[in-house]
C-alpha cells in the first residue's frame, strides 16, 4: 500500500503524515514514512540545492529534473523495496507534486512531465492520494509565521499557490478513485479523522488498477 499526501504549502500535510504513520506502526503495520525531496543521502543533498532562496536563478526544467532525481533515487533505494516486502509507504509529496507546481504552477507541459516522471517512479503510482486541500492564502500565513522555515518555492507569488492549488483540483478530478480531497482549514484533529477513514476505506478495498 502507497499512500501520498499532497496540497498547498502550509496545508498541514506534514503534521498529518507524521500522526498517520504512527496510528499505522500502532496498528501493527510495517510502514516507511518518506518525504519529498530528499529520504536518501543524495536526495537530501538535491533537495538542499531546490531549497535554497539564493538560486533565483534555477530553470524551471533543471529544477523539475532535480525534483525527479531524488525521487528516482528514493524510489530505487527506499521506496520499492519497502512495498516488495509487503510494507506500507506513506510519502509527503510525490509525483503529484511536479505536476501540480513545476506543470500547473510554473507551466511546463503536462504530457512530457508524465513520461519523466513515470521513467522517475518506476512506473509506480500511490494507491492512495490524500489531498489537504487549503487556499494559498491561508496557507501561505502559517508558513509565514516561520520564517526559518519559508523556502525557495513559498517565496512565490500567490498567483504561483493558485495555480498550484487548482491543479490539484483539477488532478484529483481526473482520477477520482485515487484521490481523496479533504479540507484542510478544519482543526487538525478533524482533518486526521478524515485521513484515517479516507486509508481505512483503501485498506478493506484496494483499488490498484481500478
Ligand atoms: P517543503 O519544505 O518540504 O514544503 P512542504 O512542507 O509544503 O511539503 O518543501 C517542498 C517544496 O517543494 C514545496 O514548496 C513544494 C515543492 N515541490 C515542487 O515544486 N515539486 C515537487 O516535485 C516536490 C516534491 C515539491
Amino acid at each position: 500500500m502507497f499512500i501520498t499526501f499532497e496540497g498547498p504549502d502550509g496545508s498541514g500535510k506534514t503534521t498529518q503524515a507524521r500522526r498517520v504513520t504512527e496510528w499505522l506502526a500502532s496498528l501493527g503495520h510495517d510502514v516507511l514514512a518518506m518525504r519529498e525531496p530528499g529520504g536518501t543521502e543524495i536526495g537530501d543533498r538535491v533537495r538542499a540545492i531546490l531549497m535554497d532562496r539564493a538560486h533565483t536563478h534555477l530553470d524551471a526544467r533543471a529544477e523539475m529534473l532535480l525534483f525527479c532525481a531524488s525521487r528516482a533515487q528514493m524510489m530505487a533505494e527506499k521506496v520499492r523495496p519497502h512495498l516488495a516486502r509487503g510494507g506500507i509507504v506513506i510519502c509527503d509529496r510525490f509525483a503529484d507534486s511536479t505536476l501540480a507546481y513545476q506543470g500547473y504552477g510554473r507551466g511546463l507541459d503536462l504530457g512530457t512531465l508524465r513520461i519523466l516522471l513515470d521513467f522517475a517512479t518506476f512506473s509506480i503510482k500511490p494507491d492512495l492520494t490524500l489531498c489537504l486541500d487549503i487556499h494559498p492564502r491561508a496557507g501561505l500565513q502559517r508558513r509565514a509565521s516561520d520564517l526559518a522555515g519559508m523556502n525557495r518555492l513559498d517565496a512565490e507569488p500567490l498567483a504561483f499557490h493558485e495555480r498550484v492549488r487548482a491543479g490539484y483540483l483539477a488532478l484529483a478530478a481526473e482520477e477520482p478513485q485515487r484521490w481523496q480531497v479533504i479540507d484542510a482549514s478544519a482543526p487538525p484533529d478533524v482533518v486526521e479523522q478524515r485521513v484515517r477513514e479516507a486509508i481505512l476505506k483503501r485498506l478493506a478495498a484496494p483499488a490498484k488498477g481500478a
